[in-house]
């Protein structure tokens, strides 16, 4: 049975990636941050295992690697934040400590995730690896606003385009995901698309993925992004 680890599986597009994996029968490890609060997660059918995980807690994640022995075929860095409001996302106005704050989940959570989990990685048989970013971390649309929450996701970009031939050698694929504008907490009521179509297609796009010396920077529907 292949084995999939996810984090931020509590909710949105997580907690569909979960629902996603366990009912093609993957064996998944869900993580979140509370546990005693996910109900929508322990209702999910499947082989399913719950991991409290904060990602921005490294010695929370590397214990987690150390507790799972087996091999992970599919490693999914979800969690993620937004930060915080507009002002203190725009340039003149800059709130220095979120900044901060939200580059400690979304690059260094994520990063470190990756990081560790890339041995049994690496020991399985599919050997794919995706952090999940935005299209708004992309440096060629970088079209005002958001300073921080892109600024978070363009460097996890770079970072994860630098495992990537690192990875390679260890024949471990790597991709950075944008998962479309979804309705979630985080992407408002507004999105174009639900949280289950998201997953549905990133589900798409890992299983396509092949280790490369470049990482592939792609959306849940396939479109190729520029860096
Ligand atoms: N929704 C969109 O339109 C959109 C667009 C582009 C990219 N994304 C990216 O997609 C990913 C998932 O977003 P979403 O829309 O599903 O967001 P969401 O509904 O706000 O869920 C975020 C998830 O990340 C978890 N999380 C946040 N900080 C964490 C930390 N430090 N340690 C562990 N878990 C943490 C949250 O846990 P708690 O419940 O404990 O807070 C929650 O499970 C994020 O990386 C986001 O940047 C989303």
């Amino acid at each position: 049975m292949p084995t999939a680890l996810i984090t931020g599986a509590n909710r949105g597009i997580g907690l569909e990636l979960t629902r996603a994996y366990a009912a093609e029968g993957y064996k998944v490890h869900a993580c979140c941050r509370t546990p005693s609060q996910a109900n929508e997660l322990r209702d999910v059918e499947g082989d399913v295992t719950i991991h409290a995980l904060e990602v921005t807690d490294h010695g929370a994640v590397d214990a987690l690697a150390t507790e799972i022995k087996e091999p992970i075929d599919v490693l999914i860095a979800n969690a993620g934040v937004y930060g915080p409001g507009s002002e203190a996302q725009t340039f003149g106005s800059l709130d220095y400590g979120a900044l901060r704050d939200t580059l400690e989940t979304n690059l260094l959570g994520t990063v470190k995730t990756c990081e560790a989990f890339l041995p049994q990685v690496a020991q399985s048989g599919e050997k794919k690896m995706a952090a999940i970013t935005s299209k708004m971390g992309s440096i060629a649309d970088a079209s005002g606003g958001s300073v921080i929450y892109r600024t978070s996701k363009a460097a996890l970009n770079m970072a994860m385009a630098v495992a990537a031939p690192e990875a390679k050698r260890q024949g471990v694929a790597v991709a950075v995901l944008h998962p479309g504008w979804v309705q979630t907490d985080m992407g408002g009521p507004n999105g174009n698309i639900d949280a289950k179509t998201s997953a549905a297609g990133l589900k798409e796009r890992i299983a396509g993925l092949k280790p490369a010396d470049k990482a592939p920077f792609l959306a849940y529907d396939g479109q190729e992004i520029p860096w």
